[in-house]
């Protein structure tokens, strides 16, 4: 009785912070509660990581049949495998018989898994072949329906790999929607495509995987405060003031990004994200639009984030700005959840195929300098992330009902100003200026969506409106 009672307190502390999120939102409320949260975290693993499509790895860590990555969905561990007909498998990793993990090394290239506790083997495309003393132990059993679990759906966009586990979740190019035009954007500059640089480094952060979707939907705001010893000593070579030109946009319903972009062909400053001229000439209208091309021409940051956790920044950086001038560097990052206000952050460096050796190891280099475990960016972003979760599981925080603000760019507040005459030539609801608010806003929104939708009910993929923000002037005790 008494657990039956902590489990319904514990639900309706959810529904309260879900309601309070649902009122706020439009206004720029959002409970910081839902931080750090055990009960609100147990309802995320099911309700968003058990239903979205989860970014799994990038087809350029495994290119051989054998291959194999071990990943996450949720806390939950799948093997993603290369066949010999390249073919792309995600399976979960418990073996059929009694769930033991099969698959021992992170990353590797087998003929299949065997299984530690009693033998059972499975082939890379996950089936059953064997175990030993087949005959004695299981005679004519059959095997065909004991392979391990796959994936409910799996699919690649650009040549990143997701999965999800539900199959009422709308297929991958439905639910990235218009972020599809922007990945194409960043992964289709050219014709060869991207390739990992490394394999991902991997940290843990006392904090909420939300505060890493927040900040890559495109906080960029912290720039000048947070980052400011960074910028002083040339890491990242675009003012703060200048740096704030450009978009916010919310390309579908939960992903949002952030464009740094000069506002002329006049503006001095970094083209293509700070890459050189070398590999700005390969950069064409072969995969992507000559719109998408000139977008990418005068931008200097490109930051988003595809919901729930899967982030992607590019933009000029340097290890040593007396040595080198920065250059492009492309990272690309999950948020993984590792419980209530916890993290590992995974982190991998990507690189167009087609830069000179050379070229990887600057940009790779200035990556490891600025946005990893010991990067200058990265070890200012973790300290007031692992404080957000701790506000948020605070007696205090509770009690005082503490919402965090997202009222930036709200109308009547700030200079951003919402694009509504076709100046902007990509998708989405965009607002000029990235002084603005609304992309973490339609990150809440969804996520709310995502946490109250009935589990056999995935929400609409379309925006309610058609400016996502339109509903933010009711009047706020309306
Ligand atoms: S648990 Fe895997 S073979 Fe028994
Ligand atoms: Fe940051």
């Amino acid at each position: 009785m008494a657990n039956t009672d902590t489990v319904s307190q514990k639900s309706e502390e959810v529904e309260g912070l879900l309601q309070r999120l649902h009122e706020g939102v439009d206004h720029g409320r959002v409970p910081v509660g839902l931080y750090g949260n055990s009960a609100v975290y147990e309802q995320e693993l099911r309700q968003i990581f058990g239903r979205c499509w989860v970014f799994m790895a990038h087809e350029s860590e495994i290119p051989n049949a054998g291959d194999y990555v071990v990943r996450k969905i949720g806390e939950d561990d799948f093997i993603v495998t290369r066949d010999q007909e390249g073919g792309i498998h995600v399976l979960f990793d418990a073996c059929r018989h009694r769930g033991v993990k099969v698959a021992r090394a992170s990353a590797g290239n087998t003929k299949g898994f065997v299984c530690p506790y009693h033998g059972w083997t499975y082939d890379i495309k996950g089936r059953l072949t064997g175990a030993p003393l087949w005959k004695s132990a299981y005679g004519e059993m059959e095997k065909a329906d004991k392979g391990l679990l796959p994936a409910t759906q799996v699919d690649s966009y650009q040549g990143l790999i997701f999965a999800t586990l539900d199959d009422k979740t709308p297929p991958l190019k439905e639910y990235l929607g218009d972020m599809a035009w922007y990945l194409d954007l960043v992964f289709g500059l050219n014709e060869h495509g991207v390739e990992v640089l490394a394999p991902p480094q991997r940290f843990v952060i006392e904090a909420d995987w939300k505060s890493g979707a927040d900040n890559f939907s495109g906080d960029d705001y912290h720039l000048g405060t947070l980052h400011r010893s960074a910028i002083d000593i040339g890491a990242f070579p675009v003012p703060f003031a200048e740096n704030m030109k450009g978009y916010h946009i919310q390309a579908s319903p939960g992903h949002s990004l952030s464009f740094s972009m000069a506002a002329s062909e006049e503006e001095p400053g970094p083209r293509f994200f700070g890459f050189p001229e070398e590999l700005n000439s390969t950069f064409d209208t072969s995969r992507i639009s000559q719109h998408q091309l000139d977008a990418a021409r005068m931008s200097r940051v490109f930051v988003g984030n595809v919901f729930p956790n899967f982030s992607i920044l590019l933009l000029p950086t340097t290890d040593d700005a007396s040595k080198h001038p920065a250059t492009g560097m492309l990272t690309i990052r999950c948020w993984q959840p590792k419980g209530p206000g916890k993290i590992e952050a995974w982190n991998w460096f990507v690189g167009y195929k087609n830069m000179t050796p050379e070229l990887k190891q600057r940009t790779y280099a200035s990556g490891l300098a600025t946005f990893s475990m010991g990067g200058t960016f990265e070890i200012d972003d973790t300290e007031p992330w692992i404080t957000i979760a701790r506000t948020g599981r605070s007696v205090a925080g509770e009690k005082l009902q503490m919402d965090m603000n997202y009222e930036m760019g709200l109308p009547g507040v700030g200079i951003a100003t919402q694009i509504k005459d076709g100046s902007w030539p990509g998708p989405g609801i965009v607002y000029k200026s990235r002084f603005e608010e609304g992309v973490q806003r339609n990150l809440f929104r969804f996520y709310g969506a995502m946490m109250s939708a009935p589990p056999d009910r995935f929400p609409a993929l379309r925006f309610e409106a058609d400016e996502a923000d339109a509903r933010a002037e009711v009047p706020a005790q309306a």
